[in-house]
């Protein structure tokens, strides 16, 4: 048989499997490997959770592992005692202080290596700068930064002393950062002049200075040097430099401050389904030891690792597994600064073969693009020190997951596809890597302790194969302890949407969509609110419409995700004008602005269609799974108990041409 003729063969055998067995190889070496653990945490719930917080270096121990008196504000780890950069720094510093803690790669190529102690040196001259400037425990430090390594200084440095941070992703608008930094009431931020992209600088300094002129408290401000020569923008000056501030605490080390379990770690806001973010509250002890354990069990992260996840810090992604989670654990965390495809589309792979990473954690937009561009680009390199796949933030199709498995991971590796959101902190669904039978497109079982569902309207659990509502039904340490400042909405978000008079306990609903098979394997379909996904960053639709109609013209919109290739999701926008009003490239190109001012350029829509109606149903209500199944070129049922059925036939041309 030809070469050719076996790869054939091995597609075809790819494509039927639906099974796949952990590799040997793997689970000789694999940190969890026995299937008790799933009993373990059954029969010892909620006390095997220790083995979560064992993970980390306690001050005091917790006096209680759970207490859910208060339902569902839930406490962890109640009265223990830490601190979690010391946890992700000092406590290495014996062992492994000349190791890499990270590596950073940058967009032009430069690169650089902090280790441990270097991190350590770092982090403590900024926490010194930091309480200089006046900020004290519990203040929160906003930050609007991108992939550069005093990104995760700067927040070890807060947790350092006990301030919360807020990370606010650098590719959202102006606006996006000084909502953000409104609802938290915070009085610090830390940016950067700009950053590189595809080889050029991006000025990031002006759109950070327009966001803190709609901050209604003073803020004190740090910029980064990031760009050198390439800035142009002077500095004012009440900006602080950062580098000058940790010149001038050189040497100086400041006491991790003892934090309370339950104390807040950070804030992370994330969109919803009304037009205002919600504050994602995280704590110091849940948090961390849940972002430590599951990089330990799923990613199977040892210190001698070279761990590389793609995410941006920007994201919770980047938070538990860039961040928190590896450092905790005391291993290589790489850091890119770049895109996958600058200076060409094999940039991933020769960073992988360079620093021989050993688990590589991304997303399925990522994959799906670089199946696109072909296998000849993975295959100039050398891949082989690579032990663990991991995917994150969308469902992956059987396709692209076959893809990577075989293509990046050489049928060696496990691949691990988690399901998770900012408001659990860290990974709650997928395959133990050491244990269970992977199957493409299925995220997994529930991790030991979780417990899950997928439930009927009534709350029933759904017959295996029919969709339902996925729930989860225990607390778990990880877990968001409220949306800051609003407990009420916290409740009304997640806890009250149904009421289950049959459960005898609080229900978490993720809204999330999902389907469970005979072997408990969940297979999560999407968003079930007002919520998209696009390349696997959330977006709301109301606050994407909330900026549409404010165009001058617009009177009314409707923002749906129609299916994308590449992206997922993408962003359709159904946009009808005043009276009078003409439908134009000008009034396009307005929204599009107004939605980029609004939120940033991941919210810009891929087709605006002006239609003189909405559907609706009889009540008055937009009909937007229709408007879905338009934008999809779905054949679409019954429409005739729309007040206005009419108007589907107009639309479906504008969207798809005659
Ligand atoms: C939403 C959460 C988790 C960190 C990145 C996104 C979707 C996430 C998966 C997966 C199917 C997934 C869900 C979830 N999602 N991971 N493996 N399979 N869907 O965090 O921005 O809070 O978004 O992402 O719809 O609710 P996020």
């Amino acid at each position: 048989m030809s070469d050719d003729e076996i790869d054939v063969e091995l597609e075809a055998r790819l494509e039927e499997q639906e099974e796949f067995e952990p590799p040997e190889a793997f689970v000789e070496q694999a940190n969890v490997s026995d299937p008790a653990i799933y009993d373990d945490f059954e029969e010892n719930w909620p006390d095997e959770w220790e083995r979560a917080a064992d993970l980390l270096d306690w001050e005091e121990e917790w006096d209680q592992v759970l207490d859910d008196s208060n339902e569902p504000f839930y406490e962890w780890f109640v009265d223990g005692k830490l601190n979690a950069a010391e946890n992700c720094i000092d406590r290495h510093l014996d062992e492994r202080g000349d190791e890499a803690a990270i590596e950073w790669v940058g967009e032009l190529g430069e690169t650089r290596t902090y280790t441990y102690r270097d991190l350590h040196r770092e982090v403590n001259e900024f926490a010194a700068a930091l309480r200089e400037q006046g900020v004290e425990e519990d203040d929160v430090v906003s930050m609007y930064m991108p992939m550069i390594p005093e990104l995760p200084i700067a927040m070890l440095a807060c947790a350092r002393i006990g301030a919360p941070h807020a990370v606010v992703f650098a590719g959202f608008s102006a606006d996006a950062l000084a909502e953000r930094m409104n609802a938290a009431n915070s009085e610090y931020l830390v940016t950067v002049d700009g950053y590189y992209r595809r080889g050029d600088p991006l000025q990031h300094l002006e759109k950070a200075r327009e966001g803190l002129d709609k901050v209604e408290q003073d803020a004190t401000t740090i910029v980064v040097d990031r760009l050198g020569d390439d800035s142009e923008i002077d500095p004012l000056p009440e900006e602080r430099d950062y580098d000058e501030l940790v010149e001038a605490h050189s040497g100086e080390t400041v006491d991790p401050v003892t934090r309370d379990a339950e104390d807040m770690l950070f804030l992370m806001y994330t969109s919803g389904t009304t037009g205002k973010p919600k504050g994602v509250k995280h704590t110091t002890g849940g948090y961390l030891s849940y972002a430590a354990w599951t990089s330990h069990a799923v990613l199977d992260v040892k210190p001698e690792d070279t761990y590389w996840c793609s995410a941006d810090i920007g994201w919770i992604t980047g938070h538990s597994y860039i961040v928190y989670g590896p450092l905790a654990l005391g291993t290589t965390t790489v850091m890119y600064e770049g895109t996958p495809d600058y200076p060409d589309k094999d940039r991933l792979w020769e960073i992988v073969e360079d620093y021989d990473v050993t688990q590589l954690y991304t997303a399925p937009t990522a994959i799906r693009a670089f199946m696109k561009w072909g296998t000849e680009y993975p295959e100039q390199h050398d891949l082989s020190s690579l032990r663990l796949l991991g995917t994150v933030g969308e469902p992956i199709n059987p396709r692209a997951w076959k893809w990577y498995y075989k293509h990046i991971g050489n049928e060696e590796c496990p691949v691990v596809d988690t399901w998770w959101q900012t408001e659990t902190g860290g990974m709650m669904i997928t395959t133990l890597p050491g244990i269970s039978n992977m199957k493409p497109g299925s995220a997994g079982p529930p991790l030991p302790g979780i417990s899950a569902d997928v439930i009927d309207p009534s709350g029933d659990p759904v017959e295996a194969g029919r969709a339902g509502h996925l729930v989860i039904n225990k607390p778990w340490p990880g877990m968001l302890r409220t949306l800051y400042k609003n407990d009420e909405r916290f409740i009304d978000e997640y806890w009250d949407e149904y009421s289950i008079p049959e459960r005898d306990q609080w229900v978490y609903f993720p809204e999330d969509g999902a389907k469970i098979d005979d072997d408990g394997y969940i297979t999560v379909l999407g968003r079930v609110d007002d919520v998209l996904n696009v390349s696997g960053h959330r977006l709301g639709t109301m606050e994407i419409e909330s900026a549409i109609v404010g165009v001058e013209g617009v009177a009314e919109a409707a923002v749906v995700g129609g299916d994308h290739e590449v992206k997922g999701e993408a962003v359709y926008a159904y946009v009808i004008t005043e009276d009078g009003q003409e439908e134009s490239d000008a009034l396009r190109d307005e929204i599009i602005e107004a939605v980029e001012d609004a939120i940033g350029p991941i919210a810009r829509p891929e087709q605006i269609i002006f239609t003189p109606e909405l559907p609706k149903t009889r009540s008055g209500k937009i009909m937007r799974r229709l408007l879905e199944d338009i934008a999809d070129g779905n054949e679409l049922g019954n429409t005739s108990t729309l007040r206005n059925p009419d108007v589907v036939h107009d639309i479906q041309q504008k969207v798809h041409g005659d």
